[in-house]
């Protein structure tokens, strides 16, 4: 069996059973071209250290490019005997280039050097969609932003009013969120960016070959420093599947807004049509399904952080084959958020929001209760006087079932002297806003700084 990349020692083949249980090509085979580059740059530091001479260097060259192609057009797949996508494309290899000058290239690597930069590789990419796909999300809240500035919603604490926000101001903490999260990936990559290349099994090489040249001929910015290190660590796997969950809870935690503003007792958002679906039986339904598939989504993003972490407490150094465990779980984060990110964007960029209703709630539930402690502070009263006397106003307001504007100045008047008909004017949405320009504050005109804040920072990842 051309395929195996081992066997000499043994007597016999392997059961059936190891068999189909070793075999990782079903998975492994996407990262076929990877591995291809991989051999391109490593045949050109085995020609370099004189391994090869320039006629099998271009013979070489010319069989992976072939190789390629095939592997790219789906002519040339894994056969039922490969092993793994490395001794897949070594048979394949070897079909087009023979055995003599096939079976040269494996000196001075080993699947483990290989498999764990194949991956930094792919991921690399992958990381970059993701960013793509992450920062079309923050557009769209963006835009959202940009077309609802001035509208007032109910900010929330423990889900209870708390004091009025702009709804420009709630969907922008969504926006930083997100923005965080592709300068994390950006971050990961200069971890991610270092090769193992030339880490052979675990010791190194030999053979007189250059990490650092095919570190370079591979897009990335360095060779590892140490072999045992490049081809037993899995931390830049699991950083990855860490950052991929948290992009997972924040677009989980804007849709369990968006899901409970799709509600008829909320009533803040409608849901395009092309971003909700119906259901079989009850024929007036619209569900949010897009926002709870994210939530749920997120739930295997996590899954896929901690059985990677799980796999890699208690291994020893250096390569151990339950490292094969590494892939499944990050390509199918990568999968995940790529099948994701673009729905969740659509979503927001066709909600539609109710701003009438939104407004009228947004002073309501004795949401001005702070402004009035912040005013009776500005006259002088101390925070924890003021604070007792502004609970005393909710409390009288509770009892007759109105809202704190709806107090006559005499019941004012009854709670204390300092609340004196002045009071009315920070009893009001605009006026609550107003005051609070702060820098990160959610007076229009800090909500308009912040935006341009957030604008030069998109500029720049
Ligand atoms: N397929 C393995 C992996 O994905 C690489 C092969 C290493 N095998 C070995 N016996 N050292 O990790």
């Amino acid at each position: 069996n051309t395929g195996a990349l081992w066997g000499g020692r043994f007597a016999g083949g392997p059961a059936d059973a190891l068999a189909a249980l070793s075999k990782s090509t079903h998975f492994d085979w996407r990262l076929a071209r990877y591995d291809i580059a991989g051999s391109k740059a490593h045949a050109r530091v085995l020609h370099k250290a004189g391994l090869l001479d320039d006629a099998e260097l271009q013979g070489m060259l010319e069989a992976l490019t072939k190789l390629d192609e095939d592997v790219a057009s789906g002519a040339y797949l894994p056969a039922e005997s490969d092993e793994d996508v490395h001794g897949s494309l070594e048979r394949g290899l070897i079909e087009r280039a023979g055995a003599q000058l096939g079976g040269k290239l494996r000196a001075g690597r080993s699947r483990n050097d290989q498999v764990a930069t194949l991956g930094r590789m792919f991921l690399r990419d992958h990381a970059r969609i993701i960013a793509r796909g992450v920062l079309a999300t923050v557009d769209a809240l963006v835009e959202q932003a940009k077309a609802h500035h001035g509208v007032a919603m109910p900010g929330r604490t423990h889900l209870q009013h708390a004091q009025p926000v702009l709804l420009s101001h709630h969907l922008l903490a969504h926006a930083w969120a997100l923005l965080r999260d592709v300068q994390r990936l950006q971050d990961w990559d200069k971890r991610a960016g270092v090769s193992p290349y030339g880490s052979g099994a675990l010791a190194g090489s030999s053979l007189g070959l250059d990490p650092e040249a095919v570190a370079a001929d591979l897009g990335f910015f360095s060779a590892v420093h140490n072999s045992i290190d490049g081809t037993a660590s899995r931390d830049v796997f699991a950083e990855f599947a860490w950052v991929c969950s948290m992009i997972g809870v924040d677009l989980s935690r804007i849709s369990e807004e968006v899901i409970f503003w799709a509600t008829k007792e909320f009533s803040f958002v409608t849901l395009d049509d092309s971003y909700s679906t119906g259901s079989s039986i009850m024929p007036q339904k619209k569900n949010p399904d897009v926002a709870e598939l994210a939530r749920g989504k997120a739930g295997r993003l996590i899954g896929n952080l901690t059985g990677l972490l799980a796999t890699l407490k208690g291994l020893p150094l250096a390569y151990n084959r339950d490292l094969q465990e590494d892939k499944e779980p990050v390509f199918d984060a990568a999968d995940t958020l790529e099948l994701l990110l673009p729905a969740v964007s659509g979503m927001i960029a066709t909600l539609t929001f109710n701003t009438e209703r939104m407004e009228s709630l947004a002073p309501q539930g004795f949401a001005l209760a702070t402004d009035i402690a912040e005013w009776l502070v500005r006259q002088g009263v101390p925070f924890r006087e003021a604070h007792e006397l502004s609970g005393a106003a909710v409390k009288q307001a509770e009892s007759r079932g109105v809202e704190l504007w709806d107090l006559t100045d005499e019941e004012y008047a009854a709670i204390s002297e300092h609340l004196t008909p002045e009071v009315r004017t920070v009893l009001s949405t605009e006026g609550s806003l107003n005051s609070r320009n702060s820098q990160g504050g959610t007076a229009p005109a800090a909500v308009e700084r912040q935006l341009a804040a957030l604008e030069g920072e998109l500029a720049g990842v």
